[in-house]
């Protein structure tokens, strides 16, 4: 094995022609050579962006972001927000400069090299695989709500995770333990409804050979469905999509303004219940509604100016996004106290019987947030089999993944692996497991984007591309900026700082040190890599822009959580393997003469 074929690239003439061949992650059911239709402008990319983030993070996950957070939760909307616009900007300098393929696995194998854009493609897969786990697991929530809202009861046991069950089975029975009925346990305010209900699902599931039968039926099921239509060749059309976007966000705007009248200002104090780090508790959550807008970037191929309008069409849909985001925090804990707020459909809950008790609102929104998150769920289960169909046809894969069906012409075993991938997890994983997941998966593309830019500036500065991040020095002002945030952390927050040196857990006295250490373990990291790149922006003057991208996003991840880290990391490992054992020997690029890279 030679250490410079990890690096071996992929070059834009070759691209170009597999492109042209109908080879390149655009050629889904194409089987005659030829470009894509141009047929996308700025309205129709804003529309397909925001139809790819307006989906459970908003109508589901964002519950438990604003219980641990309350009313401040609003604070990390604008900080995800800018750390995404930054890496948007990125994406966006990458698309236009390979405008015929449009994953950042291409992007990657173009200008680094065949193993990081392996472990890109294998990010990607964590991205849309896991993310598309979570939005099943949400609108498994919506939808039996909704049933119920007609009377119809699927068993709980059915409906919930096995984690969530066993773990409220266990809260619950500790506080019978100590002396409270049950009555008064589902009463309890602030203990998240999550806790009793997944007592309930656990005491009535039936038992096989010492197991419990404990599964989310409805999140397998439109998992199956889904694949199905994929697999039978729907592509959400131009117009079909537009017309999602208008029902999605006719009802976001319609919770934010009928909201309004309910929100009793009370609920805004204090605003910050927990402080910071209640607020960055909901990272993981946050940073997932806004996961996405990066799908744009596949359609590169089909607009009719790149160049210019996918960049404009990135930055339009996440500033609509955002201020919705923003507004509909808002709302939702202005309506009730942030505590009630831990339930899988926190905005139909808001005007349910413990809020503003409209029904037919609560109905409205449930129904709206199904076909929410049922457009999300199909973005990504069509884009997922085309990325392993892009890594197959580059050899990285077997060849079976870049199959196309003869009858549907769709990538038909890609699509069904796609489809077991996602449907047989979605039974029995937890949602906040996979949401986690998914969001480290989705900022590191995002770092290695950034990233990836700033080393082009560096090793390719002519190499050509129609849009580029505007260049601000960053020569003094990312010193500055680094030290206004460690003076802002030693006035307004030195309890953080004490906090960090510490090696013992004030609220777990009995933790050895190392237990306490370890969770520290990624933002010392950062901190160092902070002033590298501070030292490297003094000396080089980087571009500010990729600079804060790569900063930002890498701080969300800091807050993800050591386990969360050691998953990532496991996962990185398996697909390193994978690539060791197979697509390293069969790459297509080690078995031709490669044309030379720009
Ligand atoms: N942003 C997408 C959602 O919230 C993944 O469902």
């Amino acid at each position: 094995m030679s250490f410079s074929n990890l690096f071996r690239k992929k070059s834009i003439a070759l691209i170009q022609r597999d492109a042209a061949l109908g080879l390149s992650d655009h050629g889904v059911g194409e089987t005659t050579p030829g470009h894509l239709r141009r047929t996308l402008g700025v309205v129709d990319l804003t529309s397909f962006g925001i139809a790819a983030v307006i989906g459970a993070g908003i109508f589901s996950t964002i519950g438990t972001a604003a219980y641990n957070g309350g009313p401040a939760v609003v604070f990390l909307f604008i900080f995800t927000a800018l750390a995404c616009a930054f890496s948007a900007f990125c994406y966006a300098e990458f698309a236009s400069m390979i405008p015929v393929a449009g994953s950042a696995y291409t992007y990657a194998y173009a200008s680094f090299g065949e193993l990081i854009a392996w472990i890109i493609g294998w990010d990607l897969l964590m991205e849309y695989a896991i993310g598309n786990i979570a939005v099943a697991i949400s609108w498994s929530d919506y939808f039996t709500g909704l049933l119920a809202g007609y009377g119809i009861r699927v068993p709980p046991y059915l409906t919930m995770d096995f984690l969530t069950a066993s773990r409220g089975y266990a809260q619950v029975s500790e506080l019978l333990a100590q002396g409270n009925t049950l009555e008064q346990i589902q009463a309890m305010s602030g203990l998240g409804s999550n806790v009793y209900s997944g007592y309930v699902a656990w005491a009535s599931a039936p038992v096989f050979g010492g197991l419990r039968l404990v599964c989310d039926l409805p999140a397998l099921a439109i998992v199956v469905l889904i694949t199905t239509l994929v697999f039978v060749g729907i592509q959400e059309s131009k117009r079909a999509s537009n017309v999602m976007v208008a029902l999605k966000l006719a009802v976001i705007v319609m919770v934010i303004v009928l909201g309004a009248f309910y929100v009793n200002p009370e609920n805004w104090s204090p605003f910050a219940p927990n402080g910071a780090a209640g607020v960055l508790k909901g990272v993981s959550a946050v940073f997932f509604a806004y996961i996405g807008f990066d799908a744009i970037s596949t359609t590169a191929e089909e607009c009719r100016n790149p160049q210019r309008d996918l960049p404009r069409g990135m930055l339009y849909s996440l500033i609509i996004c955002t201020v919705l985001y923003i507004l509909v925090a808002l709302v939702l804990t202005g309506m009730v106290n942030h505590q009630s707020l831990q339930v899988g459909d926190p905005l139909a809950y808001v005007f349910g019987p413990e809020g503003a008790n409209i029904p037919w609102i609560s109905g409205i929104i449930a129904v709206s947030a199904v076909v929410a998150m049922s457009t999300v769920l199909l973005v990504f289960q069509l884009g997922q089999p085309r990325i392993w169909m892009a890594m197959s046809r580059d050899g990285l894969l077997p060849k079976i993944f870049s199959s196309i069906h003869p009858r549907f012409k769709t990538p038909w075993f890609s699509t069904i692996i796609t489809g077991i991938v996602v449907a047989v997890p979605s039974l029995f994983m937890n949602l906040t497991e996979v949401t986690d997941l998914t969001s480290i998966g989705t900022l590191f593309a995002f770092v290695l984007v950034c990233g990836g830019v700033l080393l082009l500036n560096e090793s390719n500065p002519d190499i050509e591309r129609k849009f580029r991040t505007p260049y601000i020095n960053s020569q003094y002002i990312a010193p500055l900026l680094l030290a206004i945030v460690w003076l802002s952390l030693f006035i307004f927050n030195p309890d953080a700082i004490r906090s960090f040196l510490s090696f013992t857990d004030e609220a777990n006295p009995t933790l050895g040190a190392w237990e306490v250490a370890k969770h520290k373990i990624p933002l010392f990291v950062y901190i160092i890599s902070s002033f590298v790149i501070v030292y490297l922006c003094f000396r080089r003057k980087l571009s500010l822009i990729p600079v804060l991208g790569l900063m930002s996003c890498g701080y969300l991840m800091t807050e993800l959580g050591i386990t969360n880290w050691l998953r990532f990391s496991l996962w990185l490992a398996v697909g390193l393997i994978i690539y060791f054992l197979y697509g390293y020997r069969h790459s297509k690029l080690g078995k031709q003469d490669t044309p030379a890279d720009t």
